[in-house]
């Protein structure tokens, strides 16, 4: 293969990458016809924004004018100028109330272009402090090709167990819409009470469901920056507004839905950039009174990542929407790389910073399960989620769970959902789907369900509009009755509505967190959210994580017996070879660090002298757990001059007394390569320098991954080697008598 080739072969090659086309909106930001910010008010009346007057106004900018942006500090906002704003954005001494009380009186244009001014790691620190609650959290996708309602309650009740504060599905079929939400909300409480849930469906159904308790939040309101692509929705800012009244008036929690890159694939971005557009959407959902959106260009990521700028554009977007006070659920959920590392280069933009929401939705599912179309970060990525957590001691709102902790929780949502379908007069869910949906691995092996009778007794459901309390009966009856209650503490929610609050999440306690009671006080070092205490302790262990005792235990030399012979002269045997291990070894130690017992180590090797026409004797060097102290020490007493340094991990040299310590014939620093066969290799060379004669250098194995899995090992292993030193302590010769084997 040639280089051009394999460098061509690689998974990031198949994606597209092209220089911008402003006309087409296929530039990420600052584009060359982008409006220049401006603002005009007569009388108290917004009669031009960003160039354009009040004549000549789309639905947007009517919308924007009436309600998105407040015309008592406008003038004083848009009369900051913008690098000055910029600097405020990032200042510890300005404070996330003020910039969000101007951010009111900014124009789409003025936006995008102050956030523009800054750096990635600038937009980063702005987001941190802007961010509306306190603590981040994130939200799980739960979903399966056969749409089997125990497997959805099972994955939905380990993602509540992780951590997750929502949990939003969606469906293949439209039709078992009734059946996934009936799902979700039981295996979400059965897993930790307070979870949030939505089943992102066509809006009718999708209000349905909300109002009759099976789910709790909708973030399916998508909004686009341009009137065109609003009316190609079949939407205006008022109908999204109003139908977002309709869910909070019943005390569904909602978020709109944004991001960059809609405009130019629906072919109606008239020109402007992507973020430019995006500020229009963001400033419109202000406008309608939602509480927060979902945005980072959510579906549509590959776009903006085929352009310069791309994930540069996408922060940026997730910033404006804390700037003007949102909650922002940041995307990283849609698939938008081949290359894991360029995916997670991209997440650090939220991650680091922490956002209401990491993603908006990780896939707790195999990826061939994730009806979304795959999942950015799926169930095969949660153990990477919690170590990145761990590396850079960051929440991201997912905590670590035990395979055990994980199928007892499984298994209690699908228990409870199969109780519930029963309770209902459902089609059953049998024993071998609630055993196959806690224990297998993804929907493959569920067995398959009459999806026809589902479909109808789903509909039947709705007919008979059956209701989130009518599923906390049925728990309930089947003596649930923990489920029962938090089902029921989700229908609470709803008349409380404390929730509806901006950022809110629900703990375990019943008690709502958002930016009222728990906003984001970010000041600076010293102050706002940190991960530390319990909920560092929590999120830093992994439940496959090791016990340092045990990487460096001790194991027995069985088998064999070592007596000293006494303090190791010096031989005039002009073929004696010394074979000398460190001060841990057959004692402290028991075996290298590849697994071999260290007595069949030094047979191996002394057989390799013998059988090199040498004469093996061994000697402890107790004064140092260094390897090329060892071997020089052991070369200046050997009658041939020539040594083999061992320490305990396993790590060896050939030495010669006439070289400088720090020298040597041979170095065998990768012990965890080293089989018995290479030890007997590099006795016969030991015993061939002996003899004068120049043998080829023993060859070798390479691991370029030895060091990544091994190098903790090897820090333990040598500190229990030094442990053991005795310094000034002379050299001691041993033998060896093999008892068996
Ligand atoms: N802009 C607007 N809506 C979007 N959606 C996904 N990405 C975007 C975007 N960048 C929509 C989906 C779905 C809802 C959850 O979000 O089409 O309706
Ligand atoms: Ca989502």
């Amino acid at each position: 293969m040639t280089r051009r080739d394999a460098r061509a072969q690689r998974d990031v090659r198949k994606e597209v990458f092209i220089e911008p086309i402003p006309e087409l909106g296929l530039i990420t930001m600052d584009g060359p016809t982008d409006p220049r910010p401006g603002i005009t008010i007569d009388g108290g009346v917004i009669s031009e924004i960003d160039g354009v007057s009040a004549d000549d106004f789309d639905i947007i900018d009517r919308f924007l004018a009436g309600h998105g942006i407040d015309a008592g500090i406008a003038v004083e906002a848009m009369g900051i100028p913008d690098l000055d704003l910029a600097r405020m954005l990032v200042s510890v001494d300005v404070p996330r109330a003020d910039l969000v009380r101007l951010s009111a009186g900014l124009t789409p244009a003025k936006l995008a272009k102050v956030v523009s001014l800054l750096d990635p790691v600038e937009m980063m620190y702005a987001l941190k402090k802007l961010r509306a609650r306190r603590s981040p959290a994130n939200q799980a996708h739960v979903t399966n090709r056969k749409e089997n309602p125990a497997l959805l309650a099972a994955d939905a009740a380990e993602a509540a167990a992780r951590g997750f504060a929502e949990i939003e599905t969606t469906v293949g079929v439209a039709r078992y819409a009734p059946f996934n939400a009936i799902a979700i909300l039981v295996g979400s409480q059965a897993g930790r009470p307070g979870v949030l849930t939505q089943c992102a469906v066509e809006e009718r159904r999708n209000l349905h469901l909300g109002l009759r308790g099976l789910t709790t939040y909708s973030e399916t309101l998508s909004v686009y920056g341009t009137a065109g692509a609003l009316i190609d929705g079949d939407d205006t800012p008022w109908s999204k507004a109003f139908l977002a009244s309709a869910y909070a008036s019943r005390g569904i929690k909602v978020r709109f839905t944004s991001g960059t890159g809609s405009e130019a694939l629906m072919g109606h971005a008239d020109g402007c950039s992507m973020l430019y557009l995006e500020a229009r959407c963001l400033a419109m959902i202000r406008g309608a009174g939602s509480q927060g959106v979902q945005n980072g260009s959510i579906s549509l990521v590959a776009l903006p990542l085929a352009l310069p700028g791309g994930s540069r554009v996408i922060l940026a977007e997730n910033l404006i929407a804390a700037w003007l006070g949102l909650e922002v659920a940041s995307g990283n959920d849609a698939i938008s790389s081949h290359s894991p590392i360029r995916k997670t280069a991209k997440l650090m933009g939220q991650l680091l910073p922490g956002t209401d929401f990491i993603t908006s939705g990780y896939s707790v599912m195999p990826r061939y399960d994730n009806v979304f179309g795959g999942g950015n970060y799926d169930a095969e990525d949660l153990d990477e989620w919690a170590i990145i957590q761990r590396d850079w001691q960051v929440d991201g709102g997912i905590e670590p769970l035990s395979e055990d902790a994980a199928i007892e929780v499984r298994r209690r949502g699908a228990l409870a959902i199969q109780a519930v379908f029963a309770g209902l007069g459902f089609p059953p869910i049998t024993d071998v789907e609630v055993e196959t949906a806690v224990t297998g691995f993804d929907s493959t092996a569920m067995p398959d369900r009459d999806r026809s009778a589902d479909a109808a007794a789903a509909d039947r459901a709705v007919a008979d509009g059956v209701s989130g309390a009518d599923v906390a009966i049925a728990l309930s009856a089947a003596a649930f009755d923990d489920i029962a209650e938090a089902v029921l503490g989700m229908q609470r929610l709803r008349v409380s509505a404390d929730y509806l609050q901006t950022s809110a999440i629900v703990d375990a306690a019943w008690t709502v967190r958002s930016a009222i009671n728990e906003p984001n006080d970010y000041t600076g070092p010293g102050t706002g959210y940190r991960l530390e205490g319990d909920r560092w302790e929590l999120l830093r262990t992994l439940p496959h994580q090791q016990d340092a005792a045990d990487l460096a235990a001790a194991a027995g030399p069985g088998g064999v017996t070592r007596w000293d012979v006494g303090p190791a002269g010096t031989s005039s045997d002009p073929l004696d070879v010394v074979i000398a291990v460190g001060p841990g070894y057959m004692g402290i130690l028991g075996s290298t660090i590849a697994g071999h017992g260290h007595p069949a180590v030094l047979a191996a090797i002394s057989d390799g002298v013998t059988a090199g026409g040498g004469h093996p004797r061994f000697v402890r060097v107790l004064r140092t757990a260094d390897l090329a102290f060892i071997g020089h020490d052991a070369a200046v007493l050997a009658g041939s001059g020539v040594a083999i340094g061992l320490q305990s991990k396993g790590t060896a040299v050939i030495h010669q007394s006439d070289l400088e310590p720090l020298d040597n014939l041979e170095l065998f620093s990768m012990a965890p390569l080293l089989t018995l066969d290479a030890y007997y290799a590099i006795g016969e060379n030991a015993a061939s320098y002996a003899l004068g004669t120049a043998p080829s250098p023993v060859p070798i194995e390479i691991d370029n991954y030895a060091r990544a899995k091994l190098i903790v090992k090897t820090t333990l292993m040598h500190a229990r080697e030094s442990e053991a030193v005795t310094p000034d302590a002379e050299p001691v010769e041993f033998d060896l008598e093999f008892t068996e084997g």
